[in-house]
């Protein structure tokens, strides 16, 4: 019998579609080349000076270099409980907290911690690459529920119900949403979580975007306005889109006690606990106040509202306002097939290619997250970079 090198598990996760484009621009910034990028899945500004300066007296102490409990810092716990309770109005117990390296983490623990070989989990469209991967590697099924910009790219009640079978286990629900910038009103966000409730289903919430939301919008936690889905629900959080804290690598679940302890044993066989000098950090920030986010937040507005207008100016463009996060995803598929930069690009794989080698310009093209047709365009980069990168690829597609 012949066994392969890698197994059928990890063999099956697909390459990003993202990276040769990722790839090919790095390589044009290394041979000199203007290359405009609106890639980034980051904030652009660094982390704020009190949450830095909390690490390196935390670097100082020898506590901090040793290991902290698997769930984390108990302070650190305690204090991302009291800062739900403070920003969502979720009430929750520190032995409900699982401290997870990066939002990513938590979202591999909640999968791996609740799937069976072969359990469905309704995963709406476009949604982002991590999620149908994280639930594939833990033996689930990732089921898609196609949306589109007609209905915000939001789903239903009626659609996720049709989508549900005997062996759909849970709903992966994101608002806002990376890559669509969709916000689901509070309304609908009862609505999903009460047929969740009434269904018997699990729903994983991913709230990494909870801040960052425009106008006067708000974003609602589903557990929150369901109080009922509370035993069956894992809420997804973590510092580092709202604290501009990426690199930092603190996220976090909160999930029912029963499934954190099991959520804990997994991490105590795999990563352990996150870096103590993170968590010192993370505890400054979430016991700090709001203020450099709201600062963050009012730039990304300014941008959002400059990308939304120049996308949408330009012909054959489509664009969905964002509500929420940092990313536009505007429709391609006015221009598809039409004479760009000498090429006829067919897909939005094709076209990304063509922005990049002819207008220095990168985008994600839709087939990354289940939305061909569609980019992504992050406007978490400075406003001058903006304007020249969407000036450059408004120029590309007039011809
Ligand atoms: C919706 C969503 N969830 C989770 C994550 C993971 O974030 P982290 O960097 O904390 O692992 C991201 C990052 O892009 C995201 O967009």
């Amino acid at each position: 019998m012949t066994s392969s090198r890698i197994s059928s598990r990890v063999g099956a996760i697909a390459e990003s579609a993202t990276l040769a484009i990722d790839a090919r621009a790095k390589a044009m910034v290394a041979a000199g080349i203007n290359v405009v990028s609106f890639g980034a899945g980051e904030p652009d500004f660094p982390t704020p000076d009190h949450i830095v300066e909390a690490a390196v007296e935390a670097a100082r102490r020898p506590a901090s270099h040793r290991y902290t409990p698997t769930a984390g810092l108990p302070d650190l716990r305690q204090a991302v409980a009291a800062k739900t309770a403070r920003d969502s109005g979720y009430q929750v117990t520190s032995n409900q907290v699982l401290i997870t390296n990066g939002g990513k983490q938590a979202i591999a623990n909640a999968f791996a911690t609740l799937l069976d070989p072969g359990d469905a989990v309704l995963v709406p469209a476009p949604y982002w690459v991590t999620f149908p991967e994280s639930i594939a590697l833990a033996g689930g099924v990732p089921v898609p529920v196609p949306t589109g910009e007609a209905s915000g790219f939001r789903t239903t009640v009626d659609q996720l119900e049709e989508s549900r079978t005997a062996r759909t286990k849970a709903l992966l629900f994101v608002s806002p949403s990376n890559p669509t910038g969709a916000l689901y009103p509070p309304e609908e966000v009862e609505a999903i979580g009460r047929w969740a409730a009434e269904a018997g289903l699990w729903v994983v919430t991913d709230e990494m975007y909870e801040h960052l939301v425009y106008g006067d919008r708000r974003a609602v936690s589903m557990p929150v306005v369901v109080p009922e889905l509370a035993e069956r629900c894992v809420v997804i959080n973590a510092v580092s889109k709202t604290y501009a804290m990426t690199g930092w690598r603190v996220g976090w679940m909160i999930a029912p006690t029963d499934v954190v302890a099991a959520a804990v044993n997994l991490q105590s066989h795999t990563t352990s606990n996150v870096s103590n000098v993170s968590q010192a950090a993370a505890l400054a920030a979430v016991t700090g106040r709001l203020d450099d986010t709201h600062r963050m937040r009012g730039a990304f507005d300014r941008r959002r509202r400059r990308m939304h207008e120049m996308l949408s100016s330009m012909p054959g463009v489509t664009c969905h306002e964002p509500e929420g996060a940092f990313y536009a995803f505007p429709s391609f598929a006015g221009v598809l097939g039409r004479e760009i930069g000498g090429k006829k690009p067919q897909t939005t794989l094709e076209l990304a290619e063509v922005a990049l080698e002819a207008a220095g310009v990168a985008i994600v093209p839709g087939e990354a997250f289940g939305g061909p047709g569609y980019a992504r365009l992050s406007y978490a980069l400075s406003d001058e970079d903006l304007v020249e990168g969407l000036t450059r690829l408004g120029k590309l597609l007039a011809g």
